[in-house]
């Protein structure tokens, strides 16, 4: 057939996205084989960079590789210097980018002549019907989203792949907006240029090893399946902790806060995949379908289910949220929330779902911890020394190491007949110990290289997402929630502990007969 190019330019190539999570996913997608083979990679700044010196930049984050097969890899990696917009009267900013590809494109299609003469198939009257090289084109915008629509705008005037048989995606990041509104108005001009099948919207939380594992875990086992409802489920708890504060990010974070940083997208994507229906197969739309029908059924978030924080101070002398470089002293901005929702249908009628995200806590972790309900008819109540039964849980642990594990009350080894907590464990560094876990970035580039959308946002989904926290967003930011102080380092206010036992969470007693250490 056609000789088969691909160029990705990752626009933005000099910033912090491009250089520590792009690049890094593309050499590792490079070095297993599963780029195509005539793959350039192009990065687009506007710093006047020489090659080596942008070559320089990238090799700082290539790890776990021979010098040679990171050479090897620059070998293929291309720098061009630009605009992002064009000015008045002047050539379109990327119509130099564009001659780069094509001649990219043109180098592959004379070498795969020359190759094909050398074949002693491919005759020379057979060779001339191919006059063109099928040029794919991925466009990466590691950049911020304000620039988004006249990048877009540029890249549909000047740098579109035109050769038959060929396509050209668009890959961008969150965030897409900052409310409803704002969203909408960037889905309208990117699918003014674009259709919904070119645009990428990457939520990079899809590309995680346990979340891409719900889909499995929920729907080919069978002894899952028929406990995920109400009738079983007392609460379902979604957590996100991280250990370290905004440390520089402050500027951003600032017009943005946690809820639109992890909870309107990577939080609430999970929530989808944990409450979802089964759809009807494994195709892209049949699986978004079926998020967004659990997007639609959750109402807007009730203030009176929220509790937002802000970092202070910590105990060893952490800085406070307000000390972060570009953040106001006065500064509203939640790098805290927990927040409860319903999923309004048959299966979820009344089960919270507790979300909880923050930054500068004691820990690293993102969890999703599904707690089943009491065993009715108790026939250990006497047993105990705290009354309350300690509840099965079902955790599948994101990170830091991916564990899937239940929680399981069984009899205290020994002569008595004492109960205890324990757990059933999937350990994934254990059980897969040969198996190196791809980055949640390398899956996803990849499927765009393989034209698959399952694990990207569609338009209906967002705007699903954000008319969910559209309006507790405008009242927080009109001063209408003040965040709970709580120091770096600890566990969050107090106050969202009490929220979560209020809507019927359980903390499993800690009791002669519970072990309650581990997890
Ligand atoms: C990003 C947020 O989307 O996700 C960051 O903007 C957050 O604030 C990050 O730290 C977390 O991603 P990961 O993959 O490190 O858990």
């Amino acid at each position: 057939g056609y000789p088969q190019c691909l160029t990705i330019t990752v626009l933005g190539a000099s910033g912090d996205l491009a250089r520590k999570k792009t690049y890094p996913a593309l050499f590792s997608l490079w070095k297993a084989g599963h780029v195509p083979f005539n793959t350039k990679i192009l990065g687009y700044a506007r710093s006047k960079l020489e090659l080596d010196e942008f070559k320089g930049k990238i090799r700082l984050f290539l790890k776990d590789s021979s010098n040679e097969k990171i050479e090897h890899f620059l070998s293929i990696c291309d720098y061009v210097q630009g605009e992002y917009s064009s000015i008045e009267e002047g050539p379109p900013c990327f119509s130099g980018l564009n001659e780069v590809i094509e001649q990219l494109e043109r180098e592959v299609e004379v070498n795969w002549k020359e190759n094909a003469f050398i074949t002693p198939s491919t005759s020379a009257a057979e060779n001339k019907k191919y006059k063109r090289v099928v040029g794919n084109r991925i466009f990466y915008l590691a950049l911020p989203p304000v620039v988004y629509p006249s990048v877009c705008a540029e890249i549909k005037a000047s740098a579109m792949s035109s050769t038959k048989g060929s396509w050209t995606r668009v890959v961008v990041e969150k965030p897409f907006g900052k409310d409803l509104e704002s969203s909408e108005k960037l889905n309208q001009s990117l699918s003014a240029l674009f259709s919904e099948e070119q645009l990428y919207r990457i939520d990079h939380y899809l590309g995680k090893e346990l979340v891409q594992n719900l889909v499995v875990m929920r729907f080919a086992n069978r002894f899952i399946s028929p406990l995920w409802n109400r009738d079983n489920i007392a609460n379902v708890q979604i957590i996100f902790k991280e250990p370290f504060g905004t440390e520089g990010r402050g500027g951003y974070f600032d017009d943005y806060g946690i809820i639109r940083d992890v909870i309107q997208n990577h939080l609430l994507q999970i929530m989808c995949l944990v409450a979802m229906e089964k759809p009807c197969s494994l195709s892209p739309d049949d699986i978004r379908d079926e998020k967004l029908k659990v997007l639609r059924c959750i109402a807007p978030v009730s203030t009176d289910n929220v509790v937002v924080g802000q970092y202070s101070t910590g105990p060893h002398g952490q800085p406070a949220y307000v000390d972060d470089p570009g953040v106001p002293e006065n500064s509203m901005a939640p790098t805290f929330c927990t927040c409860v929702m319903y999923v309004k249908n048959e299966r979820w009628d009344g089960v919270p779902f507790i979300i909880k995200a923050g930054k500068a806590l004691n820990e690293a972790k993102c969890e999703i911890r599904v707690q089943f309900k009491d065993v009715p008819g108790d026939l250990f109540e006497s047993r105990r020394v705290q009354g309350k039964q300690a509840r099965n849980e079902f955790v599948v642990r994101l990170q830091p190491d991916p564990t899937i594990f239940m929680k399981m009350t069984v009899k205290e080894p020994g002569l008595d007949m004492n109960l205890a907590q324990s757990e059933l464990e999937l350990l994934y560094t254990t059980r897969y110990q040969r198996v190196a876990i791809p980055e949640a970035y390398e899956r996803l580039i990849l499927d765009c290289i393989n034209g698959d959308q399952q694990h990207f946002v569609r338009r209906d989904e967002l705007v699903a997402a954000w008319t969910i926290f559209t309006p507790l967003l405008k009242y927080i930011d009109a001063g209408g929630m003040k965040p709970y102080p709580y120091p770096y380092g600890s566990v969050g206010p107090y106050e969202a502990n009490a929220l979560r036992e209020r809507v019927g969470h359980q903390t499993n007693v800690i009791g002669r007969d519970i072990t309650w250490e581990k997890h």
